[in-house]
């Protein structure tokens, strides 16, 4: 089977994660909906949408990140994830994208030494037969702290095996400088230029560098990218729009 392209729909994207309220920009997913389309022809994708407004404030809310074990937290945190990722594969479906959802905590736990332990052959079947897989930022079982946050950038590790290309949509035209100017190429080098001002429970930006660092050693391409209008998610694939992080 040709490698997969993993895409992460940021939760900046989709949601109001600024502002805190509960508002989905369906809009957008649609429009990545109809960009993909075109994408499944050719390729296998695989799908995640972050947390955003749905995940980190209810996290926090229920101190979820201080202490895993309260029931009602784990609940109220998947519930909620739960619901915005109904409405991300119900959009996709609506735009001809055979999108099914995957609830990470269904086949992925953190053992002792925090390490994912998955089940991926359901998964892995599934793509086989075309369908495109959408996990999620959600709460799974961790042996250590009772529950833990996996966010929707940890799932290409997962798929680094079947992934060729990972990319990151968020909420801007990718990583920005400190004059506010777009890197369209950036190399581990210049990571201090990427503050770690707004951390939220899985790790902003600088979090999501890191790992994209990491992808990249393990010899997945790697672009964080905007996306504003159908067509972007061909272009930062080809490399025309985003950063695209080098060795
Ligand atoms: N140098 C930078 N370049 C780009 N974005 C930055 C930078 N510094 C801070 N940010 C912030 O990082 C945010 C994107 O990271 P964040 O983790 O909030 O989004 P996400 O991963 O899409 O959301 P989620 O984790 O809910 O999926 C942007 O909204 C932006 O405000
Ligand atoms: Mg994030």
């Amino acid at each position: 089977m040709r490698k997969a392209v993993f895409i992460k729909i940021g939760g900046s994207l989709i949601t109001d994660k600024k502002g805190g309220t509960l508002s989905i920009k369906e809009g957008i997913i649609s429009d990545i909906g109809a960009d993909l389309v075109d994408i499944i022809e050719e390729r296998r994708i695989i799908l995640a949408n972050g947390a955003g407004s749905f995940g980190h404030p209810v996290v926090k809310s229920y101190r979820i990140d201080e202490n895993g074990m309260n029931p009602e937290g784990i609940s109220k945190v998947c519930s909620s994830v739960d619901h915005l990722n109904k409405v991300v594969v119900r959009s996709l479906v609506e735009e001809g994208i055979p999108a099914v959802s995957f609830p990470p905590r269904s086949f992925v736990y953190r053992d002792m030494s925090g390490n994912f332990v998955s089940f991926k052959e359901p998964i892995l079947n599934m793509l086989r037969l075309g369908v495109v897989p959408v996990t999620y930022g959600d709460l799974i079982f961790d042996e250590r702290r009772g529950s833990s946050v996996i966010s929707g950038d940890d799932i290409p590790f997962l798929f680094s095996d079947l992934i060729d290309t990972a990319i990151f949509l968020i909420d801007m035209p990718g990583i920005m400088d400190e004059k506010g100017e777009i890197l369209r190429k950036m190399s581990e080098g210049s990571l201090n230029l990427v503050k770690s001002c707004e951390a939220d429970v899985t790790g902003g930006i600088l979090g999501k560098v890191k790992k994209g660092f990491m992808l990249r050693k393990m010899g997945i391409r790697v672009v964080i990218s905007g996306f504003s209008k159908k067509g972007d998610i061909k272009m930062a694939l080809k490399g025309e729009l985003g950063t695209e992080l080098i060795p």
